[in-house]
């Protein structure tokens, strides 16, 4: 019986490519070899095969992608075709659902996991906009497809919506994803998961005057300890998206009283030595679970 073999993307910024080597190390111990650094961008697919440095990636027991949340559509592409004939972390599937945020959002509401409120609508359908904002009084605009807080745009009155719509329909959208403004502290908790079990929490804070937290935003991390409801909310959001791995931001919502899904990230980051050294000690503890599920996942019958 063969040797098993992985293919492996992995970011290399903040203490990334340290992860890696340690990921290496344990996944050998196990008799499980790594062929790193397997950038989809790289590779063309070709008949039954999908080749990467002369080697035939559709022959690998497993995939574990874990670079840039925005892949381009190329690797996209690639992803989608290399999971329909091996198992990847995350599936295909499940990261393409966490990278948009309606799509994330309708699946968690259906399943009665709270979001902030929202409303999708067509570009052309202005009218639906303004009745919107007569009833939320404050709105958030978001890409569907953002990271890092850009593009997130407060809009407080009708007055700041007719400002904004010319803005707007220049960008040539399909559509408009609006979420009601949250009346909220200006923190969340970031919450790992990891093949259905809590690895780790921290919080982050909006800088200054911004509201929003993300660290490329002005946010800071700081180290936070989670309650029990936040960690089932985190677990239960990570179950319904289908992720073997996420990072579930939540909120606390004021006005309703209650925590809600920011958002699933499919690729969250392992804290980096700075945070390491403030004091996030959830990185050996995520690389041994990421461990395990590679070693489960590519177990051969018999
Ligand atoms: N509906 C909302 N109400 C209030 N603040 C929000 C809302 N949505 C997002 N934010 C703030 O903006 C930040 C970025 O939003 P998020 O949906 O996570 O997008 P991104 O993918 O850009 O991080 C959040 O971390 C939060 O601080
Ligand atoms: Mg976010």
């Amino acid at each position: 019986m063969g040797k098993r073999k992985i293919g492996m993307w992995l970011y290399k910024n903040g203490g990334g490519e340290k992860i890696a080597k340690k990921i290496i190390k344990k996944l050998k111990e196990r008799d499980i070899s790594v062929l790193n650094d397997v950038n989809l961008r790289h590779a063309i697919a070709k008949n039954e095969h999908i080749i990467w440095n002369d080697k035939k990636l559709d022959k690998l027991d497993l995939f574990f992608s874990y670079n840039a949340g925005e892949q381009t559509q190329y690797q996209m592409y690639l992803y989608q075709a290399l999971n329909r004939v091996i198992p990847m972390i995350n599936s295909y599937e499940a990261f393409a659902l966490t990278e948009d945020k309606f799509q994330t959002s309708f699946l968690l509401r259906n399943n009665g996991i709270n979001t902030p409120d929202y409303k999708l609508c067509h570009r052309d359908d202005t009218f639906h906009l303004k009745e919107i904002i007569k009833k939320w009084d404050k709105m958030v605009y978001k890409p569907t497809d953002g990271w890092g807080g850009v593009g997130l745009t407060k809009i407080e009155s009708e007055a700041n919506l007719d400002m904004l719509l010319p803005f707007l329909n220049q960008m040539d959208l399909r559509f408009f994803y609006v979420e009601k403004f949250i009346n909220y502290d200006n923190t969340d908790y970031r919450i790992d998961i990891v093949d259905g079990k809590f690895v780790g929490c921290y919080g982050r804070k909006a800088g200054g005057s911004d509201w929003r937290t993300n660290v490329t935003s002005g946010g800071s991390v700081f180290l936070r300890e989670p309650n029990d409801e936040v960690v089932d909310l985190a677990l239960k959001a990570a179950k319904v998206c289908g992720v073997d791995i996420a990072g579930v931001d939540i909120i606390y919502d004021r006005d309703k009283e209650e925590y809600v899904v920011l958002e699933v990230n499919g690729i969250p980051a392992f804290a980096t030595p700075e945070q390491e050294k403030m004091g996030l000690d959830f990185n050996d503890k995520k690389i041994d679970l990421i461990v395990d599920l590679i070693d489960r996942k590519t177990k051969k019958e018999k």
